[in-house]
């Protein structure tokens, strides 16, 4: 299985690491930016490549369909991880995937109150192997969170819209602070993502990451901790704005990240913008003054 190097953590550890390469399956990372490249990392044995883009802390968006159109003239099948834009903003089966992921606790849901996930497939075959895999592990979704991904489905347009009119404007406000280096959100024309997202999507979530300029993590713990808006979480893609600081260096293999900054993902929820940005000119006052 090719994986790409900047997939959500978990997947890596629990999925790759635990699952896969315990049952014996040969687990290979490859560069998120290499494209039509991959024909190149395919093997013999190679069955399947997994993607996610944008990827999760780094934000790189993967040239979606020369993967797929490499991986269908090899046989390959390919997998994506969706959750970034729901399938609101992206459908990946016009790139020419075969199989969609996405963690309904995340956008379908909405309010972050739901244990769900998603898995989308586009034949038959694939839709009886999943289910009598499914049937054997036995993991179901329960009745109570299959009634709130549904009711979180009604309003997934007018959330998604929000989100990302929120995003932007928190985003290019960021953009111009001295104390970030680079906001790392696909939808911003600085991004280096930017006319890959804007071929493939047709909008952008709320969640993005910031890097900021040399501080210690002291100051940045300073920064996040006192957030009156943001609450500190993982599992973003609900109404609320979050923030949490990440260092992605520690998790790459295939192309280590190279940038020693310390960086801060922020989900952006459904909250006025211009409150959010005074939550995060505060933090940056705490932040210089930690620094
Ligand atoms: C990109 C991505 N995929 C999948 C997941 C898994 O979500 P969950 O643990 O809610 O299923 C997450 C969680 O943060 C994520 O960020």
């Amino acid at each position: 299985v090719l994986v790409s190097d900047s997939v959500y953590g978990p997947t890596r550890k629990r999925v790759g690491a635990n699952l896969l390469q315990r049952a014996g399956v040969e687990v290979t990372y490859y560069d998120p930016l290499i494209g039509g490249g991959i024909d190149g990392l395919i093997r013999p044995n190679t069955r399947m490549i997994y993607m996610e883009s944008p990827g999760s802390h780094t934000f790189e968006v993967q040239d979606v369909p020369a993967i797929a159109k490499v991986a269908r003239d090899r046989g390959i099948l390919t997998v994506i991880d969706n959750t970034w834009s729901s399938a609101f903003f992206c459908n990946p089966f016009s790139l020419g995937v075969d199989i969609v992921l996405e963690a309904g606790t995340k956008y379908l849901c909405g309010h972050s109150d739901a244990m769900i996930g998603t898995v989308t497939v586009s034949t038959e075959e694939q839709f009886q192997a999943l289910k009598a895999m499914q049937n054997t592990l036995g993991s179901r979704a329960g009745p109570d969170e299959c009634f709130l991904a549904l009711r979180g489905i009604r309003t997934l347009s007018v959330r998604m819209e929000r989100h990302q009119k929120n995003a932007l404007e928190v985003a290019a406000w960021l953009e111009a602070r001295p104390e970030v280096e680079r906001v790392l959100y696909p939808a911003l024309p600085s991004d280096p993502g930017h006319e890959i997202w804007k071929r493939d999507h047709t909008g952008a979530s709320g969640l993005f990451a910031v890097m900021l300029g040399e501080a210690p993590k002291a100051a940045v713990a300073a920064m996040v901790d006192g957030l009156e808006l943001f609450g500190i979480g993982a599992s973003w893609g609900g109404f609320e704005s979050l923030a949490i600081p990440i260092y992605p260096k520690g998790s790459r293999t295939a192309v280590p990240w190279p940038h020693d900054n310390p960086m801060v993902r922020l989900h952006i929820g459904l909250e006025d913008p211009r409150d959010l940005i005074e939550d995060l000119e505060e933090g940056f006052a705490r932040l210089n003054a930690a620094k």
